[in-house]
């Protein structure tokens, strides 16, 4: 899905959020969108899927706007969208399978049959075979995360929106995540939107970064033209994130290659086999 945003103007009564975005989202790709805390990040996410509108402005899913349509309209452009929000949004009363069908029981009223075979295949694209009847709270918050993703691909969607899929996970956590975001990428085509200030998992997914900066995208390119640019928006922001996350990219870069595959524990042994 190409996704792309022209002029955009939003406001909150005196609080200019957005004054005259413009950003293109390419198909099949990783797009991670940076930006310092409060800078719109999320509400970008919910003008996609016209949860907020515009002030001024369009906003093409594959070529159509979707700005002033109605709610029956938006509804068809919706169900293409995949949302994984940061606590996973699960109901921790149903169980991993009845999470994952959800959306297919509520949207399209699919049978039991048909449910119980496209949660077994999406369980097994996020690396969670045979989890159907485990409590969803008794999942790691990364095991959770995983679950948030089958159910987006058990809906069909194609294009996967995180937002800030590994906040307040730990370094080996998060490195999981970003292995099945990339995973999943790779598997389904699906095109990918990751909003996170976490600069090692934006740097590892991203095959585009964006990064906002007072209600516009300063910079958009790739990882290495990120790194390369001369930008003072850009060296700024990325100065900051070294000093923070120094730690963090020591601990990833030690812990990303054994690969916990239940995102929770690596056995010591793990490391023998790299
Ligand atoms: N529905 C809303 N009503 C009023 N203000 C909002 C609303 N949603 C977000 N904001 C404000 O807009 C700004 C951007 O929010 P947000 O997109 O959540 O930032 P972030 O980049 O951290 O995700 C913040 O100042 C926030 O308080
Ligand atoms: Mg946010």
């Amino acid at each position: 899905m190409k996704i792309e945003i022209r002029d955009l103007h939003k406001s909150f009564g005196k609080l200019k959020v957005f004054t005259g975005l413009n950003l293109t989202i390419e198909a099949g790709e990783i797009s991670v969108i940076m930006g310092r805390s409060g800078t719109g990040k999320s509400v970008l996410l919910k003008h996609l899927v016209g949860l907020i509108r515009p002030d001024q402005g369009e906003i093409l899913i594959d070529g159509q706007n979707i700005v002033g349509l109605s709610e029956r309209e938006l509804y068809p452009i919706r169900i293409r969208f995949g949302m994984i929000f940061q606590n996973g949004g699960m109901l921790q009363s149903l169980n991993v399978a009845d999470n994952v069908g959800l959306p297919l029981v509520e949207l399209r009223g699919a049978d039991r049959k048909e449910v119980a075979a496209k949660v077994s295949e999406k369980l097994t694209l996020v690396g969670l075979e045979g989890r159907e009847t485990q409590a969803v709270t008794t999942l790691s918050g990364g095991q959770q995360k995983r679950v948030a993703i089958a159910r987006a691909l058990a809906q069909d969607a194609e294009c996967l929106m995180f937002d800030e899929p590994t906040a307040g996970l730990d370094p080996p956590i998060s490195a999981t995540v970003d292995d099945v975001i990339e995973q999943v990428n790779r598997d389904t085509g699906a095109t990918c939107i990751v909003v996170t200030h976490d600069l090692i998992s934006a740097f590892t997914v991203g095959t585009k970064l964006h990064l906002l900066h007072e209600g516009k995208v300063a910079e958009s390119g790739t990882p290495e033209e990120f790194q390369a640019s001369r930008n003072p928006i850009v060296t700024e922001f990325l100065s900051r994130g070294v000093g923070i996350e120094k730690h963090r990219t020591l601990s990833r870069t030690n812990v990303k290659k054994p690969r916990a595959q239940d995102g929770e524990t690596t056995a010591p042994d793990a490391k023998k086999n790299n």
